[in-house]
């Protein structure tokens, strides 16, 4: 059944249908933020009108709250007391450890936040995605709008290439939800993630970094032909 409706669908769709079908009654869900999460938000909505599952949602971003809303899931923020079961979420790379690159939509600070409250984080991609090491893709790091000019000198002493992002087709700098700027670092390779987050997260002004380590727990890769693999964690 589930290989059927893949058939037709694009990689991406076809890794968020079989994420979605981990979603069960009760279950407070993660909904992450991108083209691919959006993907498994409308299979979360077709499954509510289709057999009444009941699920309450915590969105990742503002775009992720309006879709969910139209869709029909019932919204909460983070919940203090019981956390949340299960997240689904995209990812700009991954690497063999399950370690990510998030936030080239500008969602990597409300992402981090539901990704560390989640007893499952279910990363879904194409393989596109899937990396032997992280960088290619350039880091996002959100900071605080005061003093960027002064958080991105710093971040230069690291990546010469570091810059601030701007927003589409506008000489505006882009603004996330929590009103900070994003500041792309254009790294290469990166060797160590984990030493690399730290560092970065160290300087004052930056609020969080793009990288997610230890957050992941599977990962899923959709397929062009609708197939998908469920990737096995390499130790770091
Ligand atoms: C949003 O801030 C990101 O972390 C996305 O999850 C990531 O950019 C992947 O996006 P797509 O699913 O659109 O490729």
């Amino acid at each position: 059944m589930l290989t059927e409706k893949a058939a037709n669908m694009d990689a991406k769709a076809v890794a968020a249908l079989r994420a979605v079908s981990l979603v069960k009654s009760g279950m407070v869900v993660g909904l992450g933020s991108g083209s691919t999460a959006a993907h498994a938000i409308r299979f979360i909505g077709d499954r509510i009108r289709a057999e009444g599952l009941e699920i309450i949602g915590v969105p990742t971003s503002s775009v992720t709250n309006r879709l969910a809303g139209e869709v029909g899931i019932p919204l909460i923020d983070i919940p203090s007391n019981h956390g949340i079961d299960i997240t689904i979420d995209g990812a700009d790379e991954v690497n063999s450890s399950f370690c990510l690159i998030k936030g080239g939509g500008g969602a990597l600070v409300r992402e981090k936040l539901v990704a560390a409250a989640s007893r499952e984080l279910v990363i879904i991609c194409d393989p596109s995605k899937i990396k032997l090491k992280l960088g290619a893709f350039p880091l996002p790091v959100t900071v605080v709008k005061f003093g960027w000019e002064a958080t991105k000198c710093r971040l230069q002493e690291i990546c010469p290439e570091a810059h601030l992002r701007f927003a589409r087709e506008s000489e505006e700098p882009y603004l996330t939800d929590d009103g900070g700027y994003i500041i792309d670092l254009p790294l290469g390779v990166i060797e160590d993630p984990d030493s690399l987050e730290r560092q970065l997260k160290a300087i004052t002004g930056v609020i969080d970094v793009g990288l997610f380590v230890n957050l992941a727990t599977s990962v899923i890769v959709g397929n062009p032909d609708g197939s998908s693999d469920e990737l096995t964690r390499n130790s770091p």
